[in-house]
């Protein structure tokens, strides 16, 4: 019943009517594979200096409006201290694609955090091989970089001077060098079709992703996009609970941008495949200035606010929260 073709995932994503069985369905092998924990990740969104103009995203380097910051390495230290003291396991460190942050530097930062104890996942774009190397050999554990799509013509679209196959490159680098791999989508971009995100759920399958991180599109007033529709906030679900019903046991996020369009939207994630949350664990001054889509959800809270919201929330549908570090354990 689990071993969807193409076709059958097509079907399913293009049929609203059979959600409730395909969310309890993905809810199910949730639990059987992964359990009832769920993992928290302590995010510092460390710079949103970015020299890419991807037409989605607020932090393009185009954008003349946002207020750009780059936080110091000891501060970035010193936001991870503050969360593994909170009880998190695992840090992320996710900026735009800023080249203040060299190798030797970023180096210095992952072994900053690695002396507390931490899981460190990096989310800092493309990079060469020796760099991710470096990275790996400082202590990085896990890196996140979405394909975005699989679709190699709204790719393009997408992402002015980039290139889809060093984008591949890019996850094949990091599997062979031993990380912990995570990829993902964006879903209702401007033309994107079902048949391409059918594609993109086999793809994170193709390249056995560790971890998958799938959100809606949100139109950000200072971008080219500004005047597209919203992603559908149901459409990113399926395309979630599919990634969970064929990829199985890998550990996937309820994403903010599913909470910004529902007030709700991580806990049904949760309820609906998802095992991962993602809080943010900077101070307030810089989580509005992070701002890849609009309507950013906690930007007015701090880290402890976060911490104890979320674990209460997920307390509160059943779960638990994890005390490991959550690494993928295969079954
Ligand atoms: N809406 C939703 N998600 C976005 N991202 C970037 N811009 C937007 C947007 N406008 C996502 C991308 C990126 C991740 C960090 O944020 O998928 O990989
Ligand atoms: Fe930040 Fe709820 S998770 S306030």
């Amino acid at each position: 019943m689990d071993e969807f073709s193409k076709n059958d995932i097509i079907e399913i994503l293009k049929d609203d009517s059979k959600n409730d069985w395909l969310f309890s369905l993905a809810d199910k092998i949730r639990k059987d594979y992964v359990g009832d924990n769920v993992h928290l990740r302590g995010l510092i969104e460390f710079s949103n200096i970015c020299k890419r103009q991807c037409k989605y995203c607020g932090l393009r380097s185009e954008d003349k409006y946002i207020d750009r910051y780059r936080i110091s390495k000891d501060d970035i230290i010193s936001y991870a201290e503050h969360a593994a003291n909170m009880g998190y396991k695992t840090i992320v460190l996710q900026s735009g694609e800023d080249e203040y942050y060299n190798t030797d530097l970023m180096c210095e930062i992952i072994k900053g955090i690695k002396n507390l104890g931490v899981a460190l996942t990096l989310s800092i774009g493309e990079k060469t091989y020796d760099e991710y190397k470096a990275f790996k050999d400082a202590g990085a554990d896990r890196y996140l970089i979405r394909i975005e799509t699989t679709d190699r013509n709204l790719y393009k679209q997408m992402h002015p001077n980039m290139d889809f196959d060093n984008r591949v490159r890019c996850l094949k680098d990091l599997g062979r060098l031993g990380y912990e791999v995570g990829t993902g989508c964006l879903v209702g971009l401007p033309n994107q079709t079902i048949e391409s995100l059918a594609e993109d759920i086999l793809f994170f399958k193709e390249i056995n992703a560790d971890m998958v991180g799938i959100g809606p599109f949100i139109p950000h007033p200072h971008t080219p996009l500004k005047d597209e529709q919203t992603g559908s906030f149901t459409l990113a679900l399926k395309v979630m609970a599919l990634t969970r019903i064929l990829l199985k046991d890998i550990n996937i996020p309820a994403t903010t941008a599913m909470e910004t369009l529902n007030p709700n939207g991580r806990i049904i994630a949760l309820q609906s495949g998802a095992n991962v949350v993602m809080p943010n664990v900077t101070t307030t001054e810089y989580r509005a200035k992070y701002e890849i889509y609009p309507n950013k959800i906690c930007i007015n809270e701090n880290p402890d606010k976060c911490r104890g919201c979320i674990s209460a929330k997920i307390q509160s549908i059943g779960r638990t929260i994890s005390t490991s570090q959550g690494f993928r354990v295969r079954k």
